[in-house]
């Protein structure tokens, strides 16, 4: 039995992204956003929603970019702070001892310590409401060595992303490969 369960997002898993950027004293600054992926193949974007009340939102305006930093299972911690602390008061890179590293390409610091990183250049925005939709070109895209696999692509197991469950204000752990893409549902071609 399906039950409505009011309108709500319980989009399951949500990513946790830490969105990096320089806020407008050139400071490095950011923020975790649950709301977002990739939204476009070629050329590659990734948007996000981030509310109009962040102070990392004025950071991102004003230099038209910022970084997607994907945290992994270890800086958990590291990573909800950026979710619960302001830029207006804290230096969060300060606190936590992460490490901004400037982009090659992009006006915005990434994150040294988490395996994924994206520089991305806004493209798009549009005012949703709450949120305002960012749409990010990527320009380049960091990876850490040792979460490589044989073939030089992010291996999900050894980057040990954190998913985020809204409603639920929890984090979860990837659990692992249950089947084959493009493939799995081929059996019921004719
Ligand atoms: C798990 C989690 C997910 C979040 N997702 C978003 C999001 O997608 N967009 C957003 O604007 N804020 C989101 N937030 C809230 C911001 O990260 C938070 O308000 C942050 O303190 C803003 O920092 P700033 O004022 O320095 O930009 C999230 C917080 C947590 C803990």
């Amino acid at each position: 039995m399906k039950k409505d369960i009011g309108v709500s997002l319980p989009v399951y898993p949500a990513p946790c992204f830490v969105v990096a950027a320089y806020d407008e004293e050139g400071r490095a600054c950011g923020l975790m956003a649950a709301w977002g992926g990739v939204c476009c193949s070629e050329p590659p974007c990734i948007a996000i929603g981030v509310a109009k009340t962040r102070h990392t939102l004025g950071g991102i305006m004003a230099r038209r970019a910022f970084t997607v930093n994907i945290s992994s299972e270890q800086y958990l911690a590291e990573a909800d702070y950026f979710g619960l602390a302001s830029g207006r008061d804290r230096d969060k890179f300060a606190d936590t001892a992460l490490t901004p590293r400037r982009g090659d390409l992009v006006d915005a610091p990434l994150i040294e310590e988490f395996p994924i990183s994206f520089e991305c250049e806004v493209v798009h925005s549009a005012d949703l409401g709450s949120h305002t939709l960012l749409v990010g070109k990527v320009v380049k895209t960091w990876a850490q060595e040792d979460c490589l696999d044989g073939t030089g692509s992010p291996d999900p197991v050894k980057v040990r992303p954190l998913i985020f469950a809204p409603r639920r204000a929890t984090y979860y752990a990837l659990g692992g490969e249950v089947g084959r893409a493009y493939s799995a549902g081929k059996k019921f071609q004719q």
